[in-house]
């Protein structure tokens, strides 16, 4: 098989997913992501459960995967996993299942880091499906979205991290800015247990805000050096409000949920805008993309292509299901190590905490 042609399995389990993918060259042929309800009833994933689903979930969700990919184990030529950073208990479960296949098979182990997989989720090979957007481009073969020019500047905000990543190559990429303590996914789910919703909160603020007024509620912005974020003040900030508030009337969220939810989204989605452009003008970078669960926010999502048509930017904004945690953008983090022979053995081990660096 050339270089061009290879079938990649990988396998996400960092927190609470439990997700395999299929790649052939750059295409996805199979997504498929387990979800855990059962957080929900605790306001937060218990890592513990977590790790327990994850052993009852990935077998099925491997096998399926690869059926839904039409392929057969034979045909598989690497097996991708997610290394870290993330839940210990969760991550080994993906880690032995990835060495036991890669043993089993016979083919190269490859271990990715989970951030470099949101930010590489950009190189996966759209499908047609979308093609009247802007960002999609006629090449020789099917018409194909627009991958981000090197080096770009990617914002990463999920659940567990806010980094601002100057992305120099495929597997070169140097953290410059990111949170001293919330990321902006926690901010969103912080708030959005205030308000009453059940975690993860974000969509549901995001849901609420599109009906709300965006300053309707002033909250006040973090002051924070170079390319760094800060959250928890906020956090602080709409608990007083919200305390204050509800003491003189009760009723108060349920009064004003929406216009509360706007109010938040606009500013959470303000500071981190306010960094991006700070960061684009510093480093005269104008490629811009955004990863993670919280690129998925509608908020966010307009504000980066307002900023952008305003400061003359091409940014590039993840599809939806490429956005919260998924195998398929470590399958395509797993084909840019493949093709640098970049593979683990069997002494790998699983690791909550990773260095960004290769
Ligand atoms: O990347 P991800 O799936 O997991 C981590 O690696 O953390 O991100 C999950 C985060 C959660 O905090 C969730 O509330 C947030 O992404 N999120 C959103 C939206 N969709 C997911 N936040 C705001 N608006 C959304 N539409
Ligand atoms: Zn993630």
């Amino acid at each position: 098989m050339s270089q061009k042609e290879h079938i990649i399995l990988a396998i996400e389990s960092s927190c609470d997913d439990t997700s395999a993918a299929i790649l052939k060259n750059e295409s996805i042929l199979s997504n498929l992501i387990a979800g855990q309800d059962i957080h929900r009833l605790y306001g937060g994933v218990v890592p513990e459960l977590a790790s327990r689903a994850h052993l009852q979930n990935i077998l099925p969700v491997v096998d399926a995967a690869i059926e839904k990919a039409g392929v057969q184990l034979s045909d598989i030529d690497a097996v991708a996993f997610t290394k870290g950073p993330g839940l210990l208990g969760s991550l080994v479960v993906g880690t032995s299942f990835a060495k036991s296949l890669s043993l089993a098979l016979n083919i190269p182990l490859i271990d990715v880091n989970h951030m470099y997989g949101h930010v590489l989720a950009h190189f996966i090979d759209d499908d047609e499906e979308e093609m009247k957007c802007s960002d999609w481009v006629l090449t020789d073969g099917p018409i194909k979205k627009k991958k981000p020019k090197f080096p770009f500047i990617c914002l990463t905000v999920s659940g567990g991290h806010t980094q601002v990543v100057l992305v120099k190559s495929h597997l070169d990429m140097e953290i410059i800015g990111a949170t001293k303590d919330d990321a902006a996914g926690e901010a969103f789910d912080k708030a959005a247990k205030m308000l009453g919703f059940e975690y993860p909160g974000g969509p549901s603020v995001d849901k609420h805000a599109k009906d709300g007024d965006p300053l309707k509620f002033k909250f006040t912005r973090p002051k924070v050096g170079g390319y760094d974020f800060s959250f928890s003040g906020l956090k602080t900030g709409i608990l007083y409000f919200l305390q204050k508030e509800v003491k003189a009337n009760p009723n108060f969220i349920k009064e004003n949920l929406n216009d509360l939810c706007a109010s938040i989204q606009f500013t959470i989605v303000d500071i981190l805008i306010r960094q991006l452009k700070t960061v684009t003008k510093d480093l005269g970078i104008k490629e811009v993309a955004i990863a993670g669960g919280v690129s998925a926010n509608s908020g966010l999502r307009k504000a980066l292509q307002e900023t952008g048509a305003n400061k003359g930017w091409n940014v590039y904004i993840p599809r939806f299901e490429y956005c919260t945690d998924n195998a398929a953008m470590i399958a395509i983090t797993g084909k840019f190590m493949y093709e640098k022979g970049l593979f683990a053995d069997q002494t790998v081990t699983a690791a909550a905490r990773v260095p960004f660096a290769r």
